[in-house]
């Protein structure tokens, strides 16, 4: 569809429109009481992980899937990174592959840095000393990670004893502390305590104390909250920031909610179709997007009024296939912006007009131009005035 002058005409655009989406954000910022991300420890210049360039590719019957297609950011100490983006659009594949926990069959190529060091070329026993130690990893669902057949105390204790030679008694010392940590009440009696007998949300903070107990540098959260009910989640984000600050680490925060971007990352950084499509400072890339997806994100945020949270709700139209990925931007057959030029390049992630701020659109100049970047994605009958 050739881009529609008339859209960027000031005169179509409801003013209210995009004061509404802000306003939508600051509720959604508002769930996450007592402690927020300015109360956290800033973070430091020093970078801690560098992934470069990173490509996943799962070779299938059906084809190769191009699960991750150059991902590349940075992470400074005591960071919150968030990564958000439709669902296949390479979150987890990118972030398992920092892990190291990919199947065999994932073709990985890139750079994986930590403290400068590339995980990919390291021996597989370094590899095992960082990954679990220096970066864990917290999962959405607790019951995929904790064994149901080992008590809570013995689990977060192996996770010690993995890593660390000392007698089991200090290990269970150290799980204790750990639970208190998190914020579960008599952690003493509850190291003997089994997943099944943990409620969600004490699970997931039982996920925290494991990932955690080593005192990493990174921590990984794969959609940490999503299982949870609305009161439960603010908790245990707010508990995420509190103990990331106790163990000094950084987070790479992937999820859905853009609330629990607008209120926890420092930084964002917005996938689409295996790649990264914007990057920056939180509150810019939020206020000013520079990519139209990311404008489409921030525009389709139902209304919290109706009962909803910030969770997405599409934008019209699907993803591309990852086997067959059209020539051109993967957003073009979805973009009421694209051209010709969108439909055979695909744009490279570069600055755009403020620093640190990154697009991958050929068109991110007009969505400078106009004061409401979500105006594109609004129906007819939610633009009048
Ligand atoms: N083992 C695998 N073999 C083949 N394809 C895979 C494999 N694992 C993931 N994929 C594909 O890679 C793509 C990226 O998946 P990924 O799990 O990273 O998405 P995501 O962004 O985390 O999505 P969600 O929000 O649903 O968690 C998807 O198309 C998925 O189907
Ligand atoms: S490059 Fe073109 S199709 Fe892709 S997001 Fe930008 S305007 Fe839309
Ligand atoms: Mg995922």
């Amino acid at each position: 569809m050739p881009l529609d002058p008339q859209a960027l005409d000031p005169q179509t655009i409801d003013p209210h429109a995009y004061e509404d989406a802000a306003h939508l954000l600051d509720s959604a910022e508002e769930v996450h009481v007592g402690r927020t991300l300015q109360d956290a420890r800033p973070p430091s210049q020093e970078e801690i992980l560098r992934v470069e360039n990173l490509t996943v590719e799962f070779p299938t019957e059906d084809g190769v899937v191009h699960a991750v297609r150059g991902v590349s950011y940075g992470l400074r100490e005591r960071e919150v990174l968030g990564i958000v983006g439709e669902s296949g659009s390479g979150k987890s594949v990118s972030s398992l592959a920092v892990m190291g926990l990919l199947p065999k069959n994932a073709r990985v190529k890139g750079r994986i840095l930590f403290r400068g060091d590339d995980m990919l070329k390291m021996s597989a026993r370094k590899q095992r000393g960082l990954r679990g130690r220096k970066i864990a990893m917290i999962f959405q669902d607790p019951m995929t990670a904790l064994n149901p057949v080992h008590s809570i105390g013995d689990q977060l204790a192996e996770a010690v004893l993995a890593h660390e030679l000392m007698p089991r008694k200090t290990a269970l010392a150290r799980a204790k502390e750990m639970l208190d940590l998190v914020g579960i009440p008599q952690a003493e009696a509850r190291l003997r305590s089994y997943p099944h007998e943990f409620s969600g949300g004490m699970r997931q903070r039982a996920m925290i104390a494991m990932a955690v107990i080593n005192n990493p540098d990174v921590i990984i959260a794969d959609e940490p909250t999503t299982a949870l009910d609305v009161t439960v989640q603010a908790q245990i984000l707010e508990k995420l920031l509190e103990v990331k600050d106790a163990v000094n680490a950084a987070i790479v925060l992937i999820t859905h909610d853009l609330g629990v971007i607008a209120g926890m990352a420092h930084r964002v950084l917005v996938m689409y179709a295996g790649r990264p499509v914007e990057l920056g400072d939180t509150d810019p890339v939020f206020e000013e997007p520079r990519m139209p997806y990311t404008a489409g994100l921030l525009g389709s945020i139902p209304s919290l009024e109706g009962g909803g949270s910030s969770r997405l709700r599409p934008i019209k139209g699907t993803p591309p296939s990852l086997i067959n990925l059209p020539t051109g931007c993967p957003f073009s057959p979805r973009c009421p912006l694209a051209t010709d030029v969108c439909r055979e390049q695909e744009p490279p992630l570069a600055e755009t007009d403020s620093g640190g701020h990154y697009a991958a659109c050929h068109h991110w100049d007009k969505l400078a131009a106009v004061e409401d970047p979500t105006v594109f994605f609004r129906t007819e009958s939610e633009t009048v005035a």
